[in-house]
């Protein structure tokens, strides 16, 4: 009883996991389709070396610039991305474990190229490979993690976790992972590879006891994480800003109530394996349309066993409300940006958003 139990549990989880988990082990590999890869990974690390190279790990100007050229809609890795991407490390450190079974968080790409992304600084080395037991392309590029930033230019505090820190200051490597289906990046990997020199020149940096806050207001009394609240990635002259400000303030009271931030928080009480974050406006905005959808249908909140367990009729027609106040403003938002923002000059610079 107990297995078919565990066993419809996960039959009901599966529509939950991203296509890029499964169906994709039928593929034969052909060495047309690596050529491909190879001329995707030119592109890619290429503009990546040059809009973000190697400086020195608090070189704030070179962050931002960096992070510009990156959110970017037309940015070389937005080109290249599904529409989710997952992130982390590997399992136990080990870059050839089965990637499937690597511990993830998931990502729209514009909370991904603004927030995460920005943070590594590339070489412009990398090799590309058919990886056969997962049955993805893989491009494994030099890069390395600047780390003596602002706190609140870090997307959450990942030094909640001591380990987690000092694994990003560890790393000099990235391994991006391909599907031969479409060609997109699905995965992102960071680790240490023993045979390789340390890309970032950095020291330890010993970080602050983590109080539990994932956003929190500086001794200047602003909010951070900055970048969460779209600070420097939309336009300040972006005439939604401010409704898409106090939309998200009530949204997010609503999500409290609704219990969300129970499990969809940084250090993963619930043990996802692809962990969907909602804690920042940021990220809350790129997984809205889903969560609507999935309150909707019932099939959020869960319940501490993992059964749906869905919001009584007043607090469900509440999440809703709010929730498509949020997402308009959301779209809005993006919207303005899309038609507003300076186009980048072939030459490549980094664009300047219409300040
Ligand atoms: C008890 C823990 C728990 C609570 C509470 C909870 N969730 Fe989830 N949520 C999960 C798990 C587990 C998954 C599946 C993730 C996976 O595929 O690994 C998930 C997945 C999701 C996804 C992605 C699903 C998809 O469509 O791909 C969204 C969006 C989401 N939850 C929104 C919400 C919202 C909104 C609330 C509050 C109304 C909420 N969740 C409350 C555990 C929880």
């Amino acid at each position: 009883m107990k297995k078919l139990l565990s066993f419809l549990l996960l039959a009901a989880a599966l529509p939950f996991a991203p296509a890029w988990a499964q169906k994709e082990s039928t593929y034969e590999f052909k060495k047309e389709d690596l050529e491909r890869v190879k001329a995707m990974a030119a592109v890619l690390i290429g503009e990546f070396a040059a809009q973000c190279p190697v400086k020195a790990v608090d070189d704030k100007k070179a962050f931002e610039a960096c992070r510009a050229a990156h959110f970017r809609p037309e940015s070389a890795f937005r080109a290249h991305v599904k529409p989710f991407v997952l992130w982390g490390r590997p399992l136990g450190g080990d870059i050839n474990a089965p990637v499937k079974e690597f511990r993830t968080t998931q990502f729209g790409p514009d909370v991904y190229s603004g927030t995460y992304l920005p943070m590594w600084m590339w070489d412009g080395t990398y090799d590309v490979d058919f990886v056969a037991k997962d049955g993805f392309f893989r491009i494994t590029a030099g890069a390395g993690f600047r780390n003596e930033l602002d706190f609140g230019q870090y997307p959450y505090p990942f030094w909640h976790e001591a380990k987690k820190w000092t694994d990003y200051e560890d790393a000099n490597t990235m391994a991006i992972w391909i599907s031969p289906k479409d060609f997109k990046i699905g995965q992102l990997t960071f680790y240490k590879r023993a045979d390789k020199p340390a890309v970032a020149q950095l020291k330890r940096r010993h970080m602050p006891t983590f109080d539990g806050k994932w956003m929190w207001v500086d001794k200047d009394g602003r909010e951070q994480p900055a970048p969460t609240l779209f600070l420097g990635l939309y336009s300040d002259k972006n005439p939604h800003l401010q409704e898409l400000d106090k939309t998200y303030r009530t949204f997010a009271l609503t999500m409290r109530e609704a219990q969300c931030d129970t499990c969809h928080v940084p250090n993963n009480p619930d043990k996802m394996k692809r962990l969907v974050l909602l804690q920042t406006p940021l990220h809350a905005a790129a997984e809205i349309e889903r969560s609507i959808k999935d309150v909707k249908r019932d099939r959020m909140p869960l319940d501490d066993s993992g059964n749906e367990k869905p919001l009584d009729e007043k607090m469900k027609a509440k999440f809703l409300t709010d929730g498509e106040a949020f997402a308009k403003a959301v779209k809005a938002a993006r919207e303005w940006e899309l038609a507003n923002r300076t186009k980048v000059s072939a030459a490549g610079h980094v664009p300047v958003a219409a300040r």
